[in-house]
């Protein structure tokens, strides 16, 4: 069976066909480059540049897999959370698609399929686990009884981990997307050498807060006359540290209070060398497995969303012609 994944939820039009015997049998990426003029992503300008990249890498896709678009047995396509415009191209096409070939089509939820991505490595998900999704829209922890069923038992109250990598990166002039140029720059700096916030850590709840890390950095930059590089490494690294603790904190107390012994990592900031080193070392002094995505599957790609697909198909789920789009909500359990 091939399944057809299809994700343009937000700036990346991302293309895989996925075999459950085979695993990823091709797969195609066009970026956006068009957003780092403006330090973030538009809405308009990614939903018309989905619109304009969609069929050529459709096209690419099939010549590159050595397949024909009769092949194709089902289709999967990330309906939300995100962009509105950008969704709604993508499940379009899919739409098109699933009719003109009379294919089963199901929508994807874009978290589910960020927690999924953990199969991408051939490893099959350890049940019952505790999810930490970090994201540029999400930062939240699931409970997860088997691939199927989900509680949201965390989330922010503000900005996502991702965001804050985001906001800081530009705060400092350095770019955009913030993760890995704040993580670059960190390399070189001190950790230890500014004392940013980490907020709610003495709360018993498993929420996040990340707005006030943000006022914090902002309020130190403007606090110097000039930023000096080996400043900005030093800002950049406290800052990774704040953000970091918080995460790696928040799960493992996560995984002791619901007693489970397996913890997975998903979603863009997963791709963070300092978070997947400090998770790593302290789910082990808890004797806790620790999973993370392969890092080429962490941010968004077509891979995750066609596996996950998969997984609806089997369990004989097609939403036909009615499939809509939404732009928020939790993943939804289906088992
Ligand atoms: O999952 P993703 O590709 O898109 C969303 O669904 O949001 O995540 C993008 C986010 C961005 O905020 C980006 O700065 C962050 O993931 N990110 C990182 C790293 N690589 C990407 N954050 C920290 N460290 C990284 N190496
Ligand atoms: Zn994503």
């Amino acid at each position: 069976m091939i399944v057809l994944g299809i994700e343009t939820s937000c700036d990346d039009t991302a293309l895989a066909f996925y075999s459950p015997g085979e695993g990823v049998v091709g797969e195609l990426t066009a970026n956006q480059l068009i957003h780092e003029t403006y330090g973030g992503v538009v809405p308009e300008v990614a939903s018309r540049a989905h619109m304009k990249n969609l069929l050529p890498v459709f096209n690419a896709l099939l010549s590159k897999s050595g397949l024909s678009v009769r092949e194709i047995d089902g289709i999967g396509v990330s309906n939300g959370p995100g962009l509105i415009g950008s969704l709604l191209v993508g499940v379009s096409f899919a739409k098109a698609l699933a009719f003109s070939l009379d294919r089963p089509i199901v929508g994807v939820h874009h978290i589910e399929a960020h927690i999924l991505s953990n199969e991408l490595g051939g490893e099959e998900f350890r049940t019952p686990a505790v999810v930490l999704v970090v994201s540029g829209g999400h930062t939240c922890l699931y409970k997860m009884d088997a691939v199927g069923r989900y509680e949201l038992v965390g989330n922010t109250r503000d900005d996502a981990a991702g965001e804050a990598f985001d906001k800081i990166a530009k705060l400092l002039g350095l770019g955009f997307p913030g993760g890995p140029v704040i993580e670059e720059a960190a390399k070189t700096g001190n950790a230890a050498a500014v004392d940013f916030p980490r907020a709610m850590m003495r709360q018993e709840n498993f929420e996040f807060s990340f707005s006030g890390l943000k006022t914090a950095v902002r309020m130190y930059v403007e606090g110097q006359a000039a930023l000096t590089d080996e400043m900005t490494a030093d800002v950049a690294a406290s800052a990774q540290e704040a953000i970091v603790d918080a995460l790696v904190k928040k799960t493992i107390a996560c995984a002791m209070s619901y007693h489970v012994r397996h913890v997975y990592l998903a979603g863009g900031v997963a791709a963070n060398g300092r978070l997947r080193e400090k998770l790593a070392l302290e789910c082990g002094r808890f004797d806790i497995t620790y999973h993370a995505p392969l890092l080429r599957y962490c941010t968004d790609n077509g891979a995750m969303i066609a596996c996950t697909a998969s997984k609806h198909l089997a369990h004989g789920k097609d939403d036909k012609l009615d499939l809509d789009v939404f732009t928020r909500g939790p993943v939804v359990s289906w088992l």
